[in-house]
């Protein structure tokens, strides 16, 4: 595995890598590498040549200056994990590699898809992401980029920008990993105490025993389960699966159940399919 800081080494090797008409798989990360993030490796690794994996803890995309600067940054674990993986190419830069003028001028603005949910909670964090991931778009050049499923309206979000600026990436996704107990895998879990852990299980117990009826009803029901285990909610909205507007009263059919909270100051989200109107009550 080869590890580079710089943009221009960067840039280099995945010229030569098309060059050598090896496809990239990209995996842009944050850092903090654990089992989901190995997961999108295995995916990327199925359908390209050579993988890239980019560890960048963006402050752009931080609304909370507190958040950003205990994001864990364990370098010399994530640089064996990401060896043991089999990733060909490292790249971990600093943000003035990223972001030579800082702030960075914002190009794309995330628009009503990224005002919406986490949007909402945290202004400007998605614009942020596009920002982010535009830039790892622009230096890696044509590749398959892969996200995780845990951040919904973010791939929703990625997804828009690819589409709207048309840029030289395929947006692939992969579902959520989950700890044995059903905790969605997320590198702010470390911050967590083993009591917030244990009420932190409280959002795959409400994806998993969602309510039957209509969206009040499931959203009710899912702020019920957080609410009881001491979370302190953020949202629980049905919505649609591509627009992730709120779905309308009477609607019945599939959607996705989007939840976020705060346990011990760690902000966590989760996400998943649920049926709108079903007579019976479902687990997944
Ligand atoms: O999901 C993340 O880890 C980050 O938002 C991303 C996509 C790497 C952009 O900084």
């Amino acid at each position: 595995m080869k590890i580079v800081r710089t943009v221009s080494e960067w840039r280099l090797w995945c010229e030569e890598a098309r060059r050598a008409k090896q496809s990239i798989g990209l995996v842009p990360t944050m850092g903090a590498l654990h089992a989901g993030h190995l997961a999108l490796v295995q995916a990327a690794q199925s359908e390209n040549d050579v993988v890239v994996l980019t560890i960048f803890v963006n402050p752009t995309q931080f609304t909370n200056q507190e958040d950003l600067e205990k994001y864990p940054r364990p370098e010399e674990a994530d640089c064996a994990a990401a060896e043991a993986a089999g990733v060909d190419l490292l790249v971990i830069p600093t943000v003035k590699e990223v972001w030579p003028v800082f702030p960075p001028p914002v190009t794309y603005q995330a628009g009503p898809l990224g005002d919406r949910f986490e949007g909402a909670d945290r202004p400007g964090h998605f614009t942020g992401v596009a920002q982010v991931v535009r830039r790892l778009f622009e230096i890696t050049g044509e590749c398959r980029a892969y996200f995780g499923e845990k951040d919904y309206q973010q791939v929703a979000v990625v997804r828009e920008m690819v589409r709207t600026l048309d840029l030289d990436a395929e947006v692939k996704t992969i579902p959520t990993v989950r700890a044995e107990d059903g905790l969605a895998l997320s590198s702010r879990n470390i911050r967590l105490s083993p009591a917030g852990r244990v009420r932190a299980l409280a959002f795959s117990t409400a994806l998993r025993e969602y309510s039957a009826g209509g969206a009040a009803v499931i959203e009710a029901a899912a702020r019920h389960t957080l609410e009881v285990a001491g979370v302190e909610v953020s949202y629980a909205a049905v919505v649609d699966n591509q627009s992730l507007q709120r779905v309308s009263p009477d609607y019945v059919g599939p959607a996705r159940l989007l939840l976020a909270g705060v346990v011990d100051g760690v902000r966590l989200l989760d996400n998943g399919p649920v049926v709108v109107g079903s007579e019976d009550a479902v687990s997944n």
